[in-house]
């Protein structure tokens, strides 16, 4: 197992190019499974969910090839398995869309519960009203999630969650179905949109993706596609508040600033800067920043993805911060991570209280989840002294070679064999 370890306290500058987008990633690469064509995705990022994805559907009998390192071509039309079993599924909670996808194709999935991020209940309640609204009959049964429908008919479906994964499961279950389905209360995250562009490209017919409304008229064949995924929001974003952490001074590049703009409004709230540009924002960390306050929302609030990477940010921020987690019931566990470096924080139900303190200081903490381990990350970047983050993996889901691109703006980080005495060695590594 390996762990990274940070000597803390350089100023980051310089240029990051942020890669393609996680979660609009894992839900695009299911999604060809539904084209009767070949497919080319550009702009794949080179992470551990999208690993798991390509060889989940390679086991299904798609054919893939790597055209180059961010390009892949797949080849859906000789996959015949429409069932995960639970050593895949445990590993991501995005094995879900494989039930919106060989619904669509196949009128059948079988698809064990999936795992991902614990951060509280992740009921899939949404997901199947979608499903059985469309007319297909869902049972669980041993830990697996059958799915037949002798056909799919469009519907209305009312969500009466907003979710993500329910939004993307609807539109590809939807896509093929006979007539109009129309989804009210959509989630509009830019992946959402991105997901929908993508099938449209395939000669879907969907309109409204980013609005509350989403409707989708089935269609009977989807074409092959060429299609770039966008920008990962919660990279950059990342990398917004490490620059912020550090006081440091970096141009991000490849992102969409639209979808940063509910964390570039914090941080310029607290006296970070941020210059926008076309495709790049640049940020400027100050000396002193003030405390606020957060909600998260769905989109186009402030990404709950974003939630512990910008407390993170806010542990060194004058006065009380008070960070309100709206979407998940357990999204505080990185705080326990937090105190170990000094950070001043209590925590009441989905409610964080933070008091700014002068500086962190560098310790031994462990990833509990994704974002959990960016925002320790963050901390440990404007902490005093070495920090060793355990469970990185975690991390490794979501960032592509983090490391090195920290590495680039002037961090001092390594990535060290846990087993390694976390010594001198590993602090000269960093250096
Ligand atoms: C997706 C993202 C995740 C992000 C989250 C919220 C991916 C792969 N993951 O997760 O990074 O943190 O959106 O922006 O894109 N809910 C139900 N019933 C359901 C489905 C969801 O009650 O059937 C609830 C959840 O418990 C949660 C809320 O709805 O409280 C939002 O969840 P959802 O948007 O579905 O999150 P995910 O799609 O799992």
């Amino acid at each position: 197992m390996e762990k990274y370890v940070i000597k803390g306290g350089v100023k980051l500058s310089g240029e990051v190019n942020v890669s393609g987008a996680k979660n609009a990633v894992v839900a695009i690469l299911p999604a060809t499974i539904l084209s009767d064509e070949p497919c080319v995705i550009e702009n794949i990022p080179n992470i551990s969910d999208v690993t798991i994805t390509l060889q989940i559907m390679r086991e299904m009998g798609a054919k893939i090839r790597l055209l180059n390192k961010t390009t892949v071509e797949i080849d859906p039309r000789p996959l015949m398995n429409m069932s995960i079993p639970y050593d895949k599924a445990k590993l991501m909670r995005a094995t879900t869309y494989f039930l919106g996808t060989l619904l669509g194709r196949f009128h059948s999935a079988h698809v064990s519960m999936p795992g991902g991020c614990n951060l509280g209940d992740r009921p899939i309640d949404q997901h199947l009203k979608c499903f059985s609204a469309l007319g297909a009959q869902c049972e669980i049964d041993g830990g697996m999630i059958n799915l037949r429908a002798d056909k799919l008919v469009g519907n209305q479906i009312f969500f009466d969650k907003n979710s993500v994964g329910a939004t993307i499961n609807g539109i590809m279950a939807a896509v093929k179905a006979e007539g109009l389905t129309v989804i009210e209360n959509a989630a509009k995250e830019p992946h959402v949109v991105d997901l929908a562009n993508c099938l449209n490209s395939m000669g879907a017919d969907i309109i409204g993706a980013g609005t509350d409304v989403i409707k989708i008229r089935g269609v009977r064949e989807l074409h092959g596609t060429t299609y770039s995924v966008i920008p990962d929001q919660i990279e950059a974003g990342t990398f917004m508040a490490a620059a912020a952490a550090t006081r440091g001074n970096i141009l991000i590049k490849n992102v969409i600033p639209k979808h940063l703009e509910p964390i570039t409004n914090k941080l310029l709230k607290i006296g970070v800067q941020v210059e926008q540009y076309d495709d790049a924002v640049r940020v400027i960390g100050g000396e002193n920043y003030v405390g606020t306050t957060i909600k998260t929302q769905p989109h186009p609030g402030f990404p709950t993805d974003m939630q512990p990477q910008m407390s993170a940010v806010l542990t060194c921020a004058k006065g009380a911060s008070m960070v309100t987690e709206s979407i998940f019931d357990n999204r505080f566990r990185y705080v326990d991570e937090l105190r170990r470096m000094g950070a001043n924080i209590s925590v009441e139900g989905r409610v964080a209280v933070i008091e700014g303190v002068e500086r962190l200081k560098g310790a031994p903490v462990k990833s509990t989840d994704l974002r959990a381990g960016a925002a320790l990350i963050v901390a440990a970047l404007g902490a005093e002294g070495t920090s060793d983050i355990y469970d990185i993996f975690h991390v490794e889901r979501g960032y592509e070679n983090m490391e090195m691109k920290l590495r680039n703006l002037g961090a001092n980080i390594c990535k060290v064999d846990e087993t390694e005495p976390v010594s001198d060695d590993a602090e000269k590594k960093a250096i």
